[in-house]
């Protein structure tokens, strides 16, 4: 059984080196989240610091998952600011007893594009 998935993994691996790389290129996906500038900046913010250690897109992990907290609040201005004061200040008691962390070092202006990023994930599978 292991020597199957290794010639599978094997082959898998030689068809990629032979396509060139042209696989990797997405085409045809206009309309995409990632085309949005506010989701490159939301992503590089969350993954320089430490979100993604209790955060997931579609699974629930220490904190709520990304995609359940873009359909819990709608896409305002009101619920962005409210969740950037919650991403720099902490607090518990929404999704349950567990605390999230404050980031006192987080500008507001870095805050509000996390909160923008993780709104637009309300669809993500
Ligand atoms: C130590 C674990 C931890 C880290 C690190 C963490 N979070 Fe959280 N986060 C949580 C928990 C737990 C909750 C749920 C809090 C609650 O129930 O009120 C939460 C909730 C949230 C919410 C929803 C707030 C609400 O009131 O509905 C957002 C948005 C969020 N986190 C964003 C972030 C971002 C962005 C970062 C990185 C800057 C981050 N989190 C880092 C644990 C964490």
């Amino acid at each position: 059984m292991k020597k199957n998935i290794l010639i599978i993994t094997l082959a898998v691996f030689c068809f990629a080196c032979n396509s060139g790389g042209s696989s990797s290129e997405k085409t045809g996906e206009t309309k995409s989240v990632a085309d949005n500038p506010d989701y490159e900046k939301g992503l590089a913010l969350t993954t320089q610091s430490d979100c993604w250690g209790c955060h997931k897109i579609s699974e629930v992990s220490i904190g709520p998952a990304y995609k359940l907290i873009g359909q819990k609040y709608e896409n305002t201005e009101a619920n962005i600011n409210l969740l950037a004061e919650k991403i720099q200040n902490g607090g518990s008691g929404v999704w349950g007893s567990v605390p999230m962390a404050a980031h006192s070092s987080l500008s507001k202006e870095d805050a509000v594009a996390m909160a923008k990023y993780i709104m637009l994930l309300k669809d993500e599978k």
